[in-house]
């Protein structure tokens, strides 16, 4: 691969005021980008950007302000991470997922097409695998996904794969595992108010958030019954997202990459390490499975250390629950 080199160190994210969109515009203003983002703030905080990025409210279906943006700021990249991420309200209500996750993006991709963006990251998930055959999941594990949101993401993938056989654009979906955790120095973290998540949910349990925490199932085919997932930094998710953009700005071609470290927890561990990283008073209780969930999801990702060159710096459970404890104890007293 030839040395990076970004036409300009213009970047555009989407969804920049949300959870994930929030670190990366940290990381990219900490590395030098000069950084847009555009947000409708229907989940994300205006809080959550800082004042040396620029900010347009705006939805990224609206093509009137994405193209003018596009015009105003020519970024090099664009990186997107708006849309709706909720799995069983995508199973409620599809049509939101397939309006906000497929055809805003379809909108999206169109402009920046147009407007000669060069290199275009996109927020894939694991749940385009579905029930997996085999783990942990490479790349090439067939694509069946379960539910609308899943769908919905890669109708993207595709819609993406398709525009950049027929244009000037590259692409690199990340396929992201469970991200969880915050910013390290306390900047920013996940605000979903209904949070489903689980660290989340247990973190808002062991600050008095939620008087306790239902664990959902404990018969699964696991060795202590509860589901197993690949808990991946939200810093390290980000990292990935760097090295990607370099990759793309080096002359790499359009590609798809799994996001996680390769190793999983049990829900019981993870509940286990947030009542410890507390110091105890979280509350647990058993109960049915939840509609949906594969007993264990951990991903492959040899091919994005390997082709990328991707490091992860914060593969520790206590780390990930430390940062979102650590985040939730500071809405706390935001609130206070
Ligand atoms: N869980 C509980 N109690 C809770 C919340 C979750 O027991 O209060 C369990 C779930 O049943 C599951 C595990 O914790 O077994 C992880 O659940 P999450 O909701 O945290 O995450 P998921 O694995 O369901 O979802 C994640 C991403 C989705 C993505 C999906 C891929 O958040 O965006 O992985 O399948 F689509």
């Amino acid at each position: 691969m030839n040395a990076p080199t970004h036409s300009n160190n213009v970047a555009l994210v989407t969804g920049g005021a949300g959870y994930i969109g929030s670190h990366m515009v940290l990381a990219l203003l900490d590395a030098g980008w000069t950084t847009v983002v555009i947000d409708n703030l229907s989940t994300g905080r205006r809080e959550s950007v800082p004042d040396t990025a620029v900010f347009v409210r705006g939805d990224i279906g609206d093509t009137r302000t994405v193209a003018a943006t596009l015009a105003e700021h020519k970024p090099s990249a664009v990186l997107h991470f708006a849309g709706s991420i909720v799995v069983p309200e995508s199973v409620s209500n599809p049509l939101k997922y397939y309006g906000n996750n497929t055809c805003k993006s379809r909108s999206l991709i169109e402009c920046c097409v147009e407007a000669g963006v060069p290199s275009f990251i996109f927020s894939s998930t694991a749940a385009v695998y579905g029930n997996p055959t085999k783990v942990p999941i490479s790349e090439e594990e067939p694509l069946a996904p379960i539910n609308p949101y899943g769908t919905s993401k890669l109708c993207t993938e595709w819609t993406l794969r398709d525009t950049a056989a027929a244009s000037a654009l590259r692409y690199v979906a990340l396929r992201y595992f469970n991200v969880a955790g915050a910013d390290p120095a306390g900047r920013t973290g996940q605000c979903t108010p209904e949070a489903t998540h689980l660290i989340k949910v247990a973190c808002q349990a062991a600050t008095g958030k939620r008087s306790h925490i239902e664990i959902f199932g404990e018969d699964y085919p696991t060795p202590d019954g509860t589901c197993v997932r690949d808990y991946i930094h939200v810093t390290d998710l980000v990292d990935a997202h760097l090295v990607a953009l370099n990759y793309l700005a080096g002359g790499g071609e359009s590609d798809v990459f799994n996001c996680g470290y390769g190793h999983g927890y049990s829900v019981r561990e993870v509940i286990d390490m947030v009542r410890e990283v507390a110091g105890g008073g979280l509350v647990s209780r058993d109960a049915p499975r939840r509609a949906g969930d594969p007993a264990q999801l951990i991903a492959d990702s040899s091919k994005l250390r390997n082709r990328l060159g991707w490091q992860p710096r914060h593969d520790n459970l206590r780390t990930i629950v430390k940062t979102a404890l650590a985040w939730e104890q500071h809405l706390l007293k935001e609130k206070a």
